[in-house]
């Protein structure tokens, strides 16, 4: 029997050798973009007239629903939580996850959105407890003016409620691997929070009053 040629008895320790180092790189890939996905930014309480003020009469209600219609339609919201604003599955593979976005309206996710909270999503991209929401294109809407954001905030109370319930989105490999080597930020909201700090401390006047939490515990 002739031997086997020496690059077939090289083939499996470099098999292994070459799992190891996917197997090492994944982890770290996991750990560090798992770290990012976890660190809260802390937001300072931010005085937000509440929508109300925006709105004293029927009629400035109905021209601020109005308006937040127009910026929903401009800014593309629609694209990605859906014509109704009822979330969906946008797409679902093993590799990058399942992109799926929370109903807004009364009848999911929204019900439970006050002011602040619609602030904190639009300007800052992260929920109450400062977790940075992912995928949401946040850094695209930090310049929104409190009565953009209330206009927002109003048109979607003023939709039905859809009863639509989206499963959570999931962070697959290979959007963790993209997000880690810089190609696709999967959370904006620490962006935002260092343009903000810079811009505060640049002259803005005062602290700078955005800070990135250590990790911690958080919702997920
Ligand atoms: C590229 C797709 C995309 C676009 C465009 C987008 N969103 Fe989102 N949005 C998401 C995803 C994904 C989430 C869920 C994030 C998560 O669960 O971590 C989300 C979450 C939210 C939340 C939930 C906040 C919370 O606390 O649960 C609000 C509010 C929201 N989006 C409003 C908007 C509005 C208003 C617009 C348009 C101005 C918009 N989104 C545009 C993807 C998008």
């Amino acid at each position: 029997m002739p031997r086997p040629r020496p690059s077939r008895r090289l083939a499996a320790p470099l098999t292994g050798a070459l799992l190891a180092l996917l197997a090492g790189g994944s982890a770290v890939v996991h750990v560090q973009s798992e770290r990012d996905l976890h660190r809260r930014v802390l937001v300072p309480a931010h005085d937000a007239p509440a929508a109300a003020t925006f709105a004293p009469t029927p009629a400035a209600h109905a021209a601020l629903v109005e308006r937040g219609a127009r910026v929903v339609a401009e800014r593309g919201c629609a694209g990605c939580h859906g014509a109704d604003l009822g979330g969906q599955v946008l797409a679902d593979d093993a590799l990058m996850g399942r992109l799926a976005t929370p109903n807004l309206t009364a009848g999911g996710r929204g019900a439970a959105l006050t002011d602040r909270a619609w602030e904190l999503a639009l300007r800052h991209g992260v929920q109450g407890d400062g977790t940075p929401l992912r995928v949401m294109p946040s850094g695209e809407y930090a310049a929104m003016g409190d009565e953009e954001v209330a206009a927002v905030a109003a048109y979607a109370r003023s939709l039905p409620a859809v009863a639509t319930r989206p499963p959570a989105l999931r962070v697959g490999p290979l959007a963790r691997l993209l997000h880690v080597a810089g190609r696709f930020d999967l959370t904006p909201a620490h962006a935002i929070a260092r343009r903000q700090a810079e811009s505060a401390g640049a002259g803005g006047g005062g602290a700078a009053h955005v800070a990135l939490a250590p990790a911690g515990a958080s919702r997920r």
